[in-house]
């Protein structure tokens, strides 16, 4: 078996806590036979800043680069609120995506049925749901040029951002997303506002040509954004891939996120682009959360986020599907039985800690390998 090189940058708060029920997993399946990983550790965030003064070593990140893999924790804390700005805990993350190039956000939406009663919809509208929001991450508006506020001189300021795609942003983006779809359910619904912006018009052109020339086989749907907004809270489940820009993304994930409850429940992925010779993909798996300092430290920060994001790592960057199938369902069977960190507790479930909660996950995941 080849041995597969994951770095691991727990960073601050919950992050290590975290992060430490994920090594066991790792470590498990080494000595199962099920996998081969070599893993290293690093300091991210405001523990690296603490330790040498800056949110990320030039060495660790060269250890990121050649990594297979990046599993990051979460950085920050009020602790690093006068920091200077560049060596401040997001810092860190920030220039693992940008050096690492990672253009593709993955944020799944899943309903575990366990958890379908905590939802703020109706029980019937989210069970069962199983949709992956993809974000283009490093354009558009929150990059593109001008962006500055200028003073007009009569009293009044302008501020500016703008939105800008190119042919080959769209293109590496919409790839992605059908690649996705084939692993899945074969759809991919784009969303943009061609309706009004021509960044819009670009987009839907290029994914429709995209389609057209690569991907015939698999089923598009345009949608516009704000009615895409709409239809993800009336009905959910009629998606599989949702593919949209970084601004939109950055919405329709958060909304996406929310319809099946706890941040101590969502994972994400951040992939590169493939590398032709290698066929390997650049990636970071984190949480959606951050550092959590209100609860850091405690022993009772849900590790199903972190566990997770090590599923989808599995999947995309190792191929391991049946490992990943195997890790999410004993997750499903550990909320089955009702055994809850507080974040996601329910009358009548048990209530666990951090390192419980990671205990059971292996436990399940033993009986399915
Ligand atoms: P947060 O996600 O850290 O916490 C929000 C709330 O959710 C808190 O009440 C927290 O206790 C709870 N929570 C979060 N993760 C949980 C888990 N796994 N189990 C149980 N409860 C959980 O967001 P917040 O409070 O806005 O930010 C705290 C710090 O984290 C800040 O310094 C922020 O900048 C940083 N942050 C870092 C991120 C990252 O590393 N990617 C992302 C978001 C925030
Ligand atoms: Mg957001």
């Amino acid at each position: 078996m080849n041995t597969s090189k994951l770095l691991l940058l727990p960073g601050d708060g919950i992050g290590p806590e975290a992060m430490a029920e994920v090594e066991k997993i790792v470590g498990f399946m080494n000595d199962e036979g099920v996998a081969s990983f070599a893993t290293e550790k690093a300091l991210v965030g405001g523990s690296a800043y603490d330790a040498h003064g800056e949110a990320i070593a030039d060495a660790d990140m060269e250890t990121a680069l050649a990594a297979d893999a990046v599993l990051f924790g979460a950085v920050g804390g009020p602790k690093w609120d006068s920091v200077p700005y560049d060596q401040r805990p997001e810092a860190g993350l920030l220039r693992l995506r940008k050096d690492l190039k990672l253009f593709a956000n993955l944020r799944p939406a899943i309903c575990y049925p366990a958890l379908a009663d905590a939802s703020s919809l109706k029980p019937e509208i989210i069970e069962g749901l199983d949709i992956l929001i993809l974000r283009e991450l490093t354009g558009g508006v929150y990059f593109g040029e001008p962006k500055e506020i200028i003073d007009l001189g009569n009293g009044q300021k302008r501020g500016i951002d703008t939105q800008v795609y190119d042919t080959y942003e769209i293109e590496r983006i919409a790839r992605a997303a059908f690649e996705l779809a084939r692993t899945r359910r074969g759809k991919v619904t784009s969303m943009e506002k061609r309706n009004v912006m021509k960044s819009g018009v670009l987009w839907n052109e290029v994914v429709t040509r995209v389609h057209r020339e690569e991907f015939s086989d698999l089923q598009l749907e345009h949608m516009l954004a704000d009615a895409g907004g709409m239809q993800l809270v009336r009905a959910p489940k009629q998606f599989d891939v949702i593919v949209t820009d970084n601004l939109f993304g950055d919405m329709l994930s958060d909304i996406a996120a929310m319809l099946t409850g706890s941040l101590g429940m969502l994972p994400s992925a951040s992939l590169g682009a493939e590398d032709p010779a290698t066929g390997k993909r650049k990636a970071l798996y984190e949480p959606v959360h951050g550092s959590a300092p209100d609860i850091a430290g405690q022993g009772v920060a849900n590790p199903i986020a972190m566990i997770a994001s090590f599923a989808m790592c599995l999947r995309y960057s190792f191929q391991k599907v049946r490992e990943a199938d195997a890790l999410e369902a004993a997750i499903a069977e550990v909320l089955e039985k009702g055994i809850r960190t507080p974040d996601i507790m329910a009358p009548g479930a048990t209530r666990v800690g951090t390192v419980e909660m990671g205990a059971a996950i292996r436990s399940a995941f033993r009986g399915k390998l």
